[in-house]
């Protein structure tokens, strides 16, 4: 599985929002080395458990700052943040009970939808924030 590499292209602007970004897709890259080299079901749900903490914890910093400053697409923003975090929590879910069967293509898709997400709604954010003077 590819490793994907950080580019400029993904940043939003936003100092506290890229660098959480750039650590969500370290832990990314870590994943699909550990996918790669076939590692434990067990270790396998630490990493995923550690990747969907922090992404609970990057969300909330976005959406704390959507509400400080009035963000007019937090409801849409917030839903999709949610849809997200349930995707991998159903992930994490399905590895503990021992379905791996549909792990490597769900977990392709998650990563995939991550970068989009990244790419459209964050960047959208960035702006907005950007012109409340927030860098
Ligand atoms: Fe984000
Ligand atoms: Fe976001």
């Amino acid at each position: 599985m590819p490793i994907v590499t950080w580019r400029d292209e993904y940043n939003v602007n936003v100092a506290v929002i890229d660098s959480q970004h750039q650590r969500m897709l370290e832990l990314v890259n870590n994943l699909h080395t550990a996918v790669e080299a076939r590692i434990k079901k067990d270790d396998l749900k630490d990493m995923l458990v550690e990747l969907v903490e922090f992404t609970r914890m990057h969300f909330s910093t976005e959406e704390q700052l959507m509400k400080e400053h009035g963000y007019p697409g937090l409801g849409q923003h917030h839903k999709e943040h949610r849809e997200l975090l349930r995707y991998l929590t159903d992930l994490v879910d399905g590895v503990s009970i021992g379905i791996n069967l549909g792990f490597y293509a769900d977990y392709d898709v998650s990563t995939d939808w991550a970068l989009i997400h990244i790419c459209e709604l964050d960047k959208s954010l960035g702006i907005f924030l950007n012109s409340k003077g927030v860098y």
